[in-house]
C-alpha cells in the first residue's frame, strides 16, 4: 500500500543523508544533461566538458579536506571501495595491522580476509564501553618495523563516537594511518594539512549530502604505496598494457561517475556555504535535546558518549523489553519516523557496547533534522515506552 510520504521524519542519515539537496539533484541532473560524453577519453568539446566537471569536483573535495593537490583524491564507488582500495592496495605479505574494535565490517571484512589468507596479522584493540579509542592500547599495539597500517573510524556509525586524530597521529610511529571517515566528513571538520593522516576514506552520500555511488581515497602526500584495486582504461597513456604510475589515473580506471561527482560537488557547495562549524554547531543542539529527552525516559538505554561533544549526531539505543527490531518497527508504522536498527554492519562495535546481538536502534541526525523532528521522535518514544 502506498504511504503517505509527505510527512516523514527521516533519523537515517548515517545510512545516507536524505532527502537530498534541490541543488544536489538538480547538480546530477545538469550532469547527465550537459556533462555525460566520456572525460578524458576524447578529444572533443563534449569530452573536454565532462573532464573539466570531474577535475572541478575533484578541487571541490580537495578544498574541503585541505588535500595538497587534487589529484591525489581518488574518486570511488563509496566508502567501502575506498577502504578497500586502501588495505588491499597498501598491506603485503607479513604485515602487522592494527585497529580498534568499533570498526564497520567495511574494513574488518578486509582485514579478516587478509588473516584468513595468512597474509597479515591483525591487533584488535578493544575501546572502551563508550566506544572510545584506547590511545594507550594503539600505542602498545603498534610493532616497530612491521605494523605497516592503523585503521580508525573517525565516527563510529553506532554511537557517533569521535576518535581523536591528533593522539592517534602522535602514536603511528612508521605505520601509516588510515582513517574511515564515513560517519564525519561533511560534520565535522577534518583539515589533511594539519593532521598526520596518511589515508583518508569517505562517502559522499552521507554528510556531503552528495548522491549514492560517491565516494573517495586521498592521498595525503601522493607517495603512499597504494597499488590499484582495478586496472583498465584510463583514457592515458593508452599505448601502454600496463597501468599508468600517476595519480589519479593509477588508483582509477574505467568511465567515472561524471553526474554523480557534480552532485556531490554541489552537496559540498552547500555545506561550505553554511561552514562544516555550523552544521556541527546545529547538530550538537540536536543531540543534546535528543539525550536530555531520552536520559528522562525510565525504559530507554543509551549508549555512547552522551556528550554531543564526543559524539556525532548519531544516537543508539534500547528500550527494555522490546527487540530493536520491534521499536523500529512501531518507530515505522505509527509515526513514519525512519531509524535503522540492528548491529549497522558493525558486530564489532556491538560487542564493545554491549549490544551483541540484539543491535540497537538508531537515530540519526544530518544538516536538515530540526529541532521539531527531535521533539516529535521523543514524543514517539515516550508513547511507546508507556503503552
Ligand atoms: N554504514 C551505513 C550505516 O551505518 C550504511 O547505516
Amino acid at each position: 500500500m502506498e504511504r503517505n510520504r509527505r510527512h516523514f521524519i527521516y533519523m537515517d542519515h548515517a545510512a545516507t543523508s536524505f532527502p537530498k539537496p534541490r541543488e544536489v539533484i538538480e547538480g546530477v541532473a545538469e550532469g547527465l544533461r550537459n556533462f555525460s560524453a566520456n572525460p578524458g577519453r576524447s578529444g572533443h568539446f563534449l569530452s573536454l566538458d565532462a573532464s573539466r566537471t570531474l577535475f572541478e569536483a575533484r578541487e571541490t573535495v580537495a578544498r574541503l579536506f585541505g588535500a595538497l593537490d587534487s589529484r591525489q583524491v581518488i574518486f570511488t564507488r563509496n566508502v567501502t571501495e575506498a577502504l578497500n582500495l586502501a588495505i588491499y592496495g597498501v598491506l603485503e605479505q607479513g604485515d602487522h595491522v592494527v585497529t580498534t574494535s568499533m570498526e564497520h565490517n567495511s574494513v574488518m571484512r578486509p582485514l579478516r580476509d587478509l588473516v584468513s589468507r595468512g597474509i597479515i596479522q591483525l591487533t584488535v584493540v578493544p575501546s572502551s564501553k563508550e566506544g572510545v579509542a584506547e590511545i594507550a592500547g594503539l600505542a602498545e599495539a603498534v610493532r616497530p618495523e612491521q605494523t605497516k597500517l592503523i585503521v580508525v573510524n573517525h565516527a563510529s556509525n553506532v554511537t557517533g563516537t569521535l576518535v581523536d586524530l591528533k593522539l592517534v597521529s602522535q602514536i603511528k610511529g612508521e605505520a601509516l594511518l588510515l582513517v574511515d571517515a564515513a560517519q564525519s566528513a561533511g560534520c565535522v571538520s577534518i583539515d589533511l594539512s594539519s593532521l598526520d593522516v596518511d589515508l583518508l576514506a569517505f562517502t559522499g552520500h552521507k554528510a556531503l549530502l552528495g548522491p549514492q555511488g560517491t565516494g573517495g581515497l586521498i592521498l595525503k602526500t601522493g607517495q603512499e604505496p597504494v597499488r590499484p584495486l582495478i586496472r583498465g582504461g584510463t583514457g592515458s597513456h593508452s599505448e601502454f598494457e600496463a597501468q599508468p604510475e600517476f595519480l589519479p589515473d593509477k588508483l582509477e580506471s574505467g568511465t567515472p561517475n561524471v553526474a554523480g561527482f557534480h552532485g556531490l560537488a554541489a552537496g559540498i557547495g552547500l555545506i561550505q556555504e553554511e561552514g562544516v562549524e555550523a552544521v556541527r554547531d546545529h547538530e550538537k543542539r540536536l543531540t543534546a535535546t535528543l539525550l536530555e529527552g531520552l536520559s528522562q525516559m525510565d525504559r530507554v538505554h543509551i549508549y555512547g558518549p552522551r556528550d554531543p561533544e564526543r559524539q556525532t549526531a548519531v544516537v543508539s539505543i534500547n528500550v527494555d523489553g522490546m527487540s530493536s527490531s520491534e521499536v523500529g518497527f512501531q518507530l515505522d508504522r505509527n509515526f513514519d519516523i525512519c531509524v535503522r536498527t540492528g548491529l549497522h554492519c558493525a558486530p564489532a562495535a556491538h560487542r564493545t557496547i554491549g549490544s551483541f546481538p540484539q543491535g540497537t536502534v538508531r537515530i540519526s541526525m544530518g544538516m536538515s533534522t530540526t529541532m521539531g523532528d527531535v521533539e516529535e521522535v521523543l514524543e514517539a518514544l515516550k508513547w511507546l515506552v508507556s503503552h
